[in-house]
């Protein structure tokens, strides 16, 4: 049986992140279920896509896909993705467009976590992978849970 790989210490706080970004996509499930106003859905979802996804997408970008080469068949996908994402984000607030912010987030963030986060850790020097980690401090986003209107939680 294939051990699973521990998740180098490096890009725990992107798949802490990658946690948050599911978290969402549990939310928007639950709110389109419980028929919330599409309002404040997009409100929390602009406040979400501003404050976490777009840091974490920029730092990805900057500092992991490089790691494996641009032209890598995995760093391509996942600038792909997250430029489909940010359209996604920006579109108008209807069910349509939610459902596949859900789907397509999931999908993303199951394949950064399964695939290109095990190639970096298979391929990558520990010494670049540990390189992260400093640039990752100059990062600092605000509590996704930090909202008032948390629409999601049933009173
Ligand atoms: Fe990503
Ligand atoms: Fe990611």
């Amino acid at each position: 049986m294939n051990k699973p790989l521990k998740r180098h210490e490096s890009l725990k706080p992107l798949s802490r992140d990658h946690h948050h970004g599911l978290l969402l996509c549990w939310k928007i499930r639950e709110d389109l279920k419980r028929n919330i106003p599409h309002e404040r859905i997009k409100r929390y979802t602009d406040f979400f896509f501003t404050s976490q996804l777009r840091p974490h997408f920029k730092f990805e970008e900057e500092e992991i896909f490089p790691l494996l080469g641009e032209h890598h068949p995995m760093s391509v996908r996942a600038i792909k993705e997250h430029a489909r994402l940010e359209s996604l984000f920006k579109m108008e607030a209807d069910a349509e467009t939610f459902n596949s912010i859900e789907k397509e987030l999931n999908r993303h963030i199951r394949f950064e976590e399964r695939e290109l986060f095990k190639e970096l850790q298979e391929t990558i020097p520990e010494e670049k992978l540990r390189n992260i980690t400093n640039k990752e401090e100059e990062i600092i986003t605000p509590d996704p849970d930090d909202w008032d209107d948390k629409f999601w939680q049933k009173k």
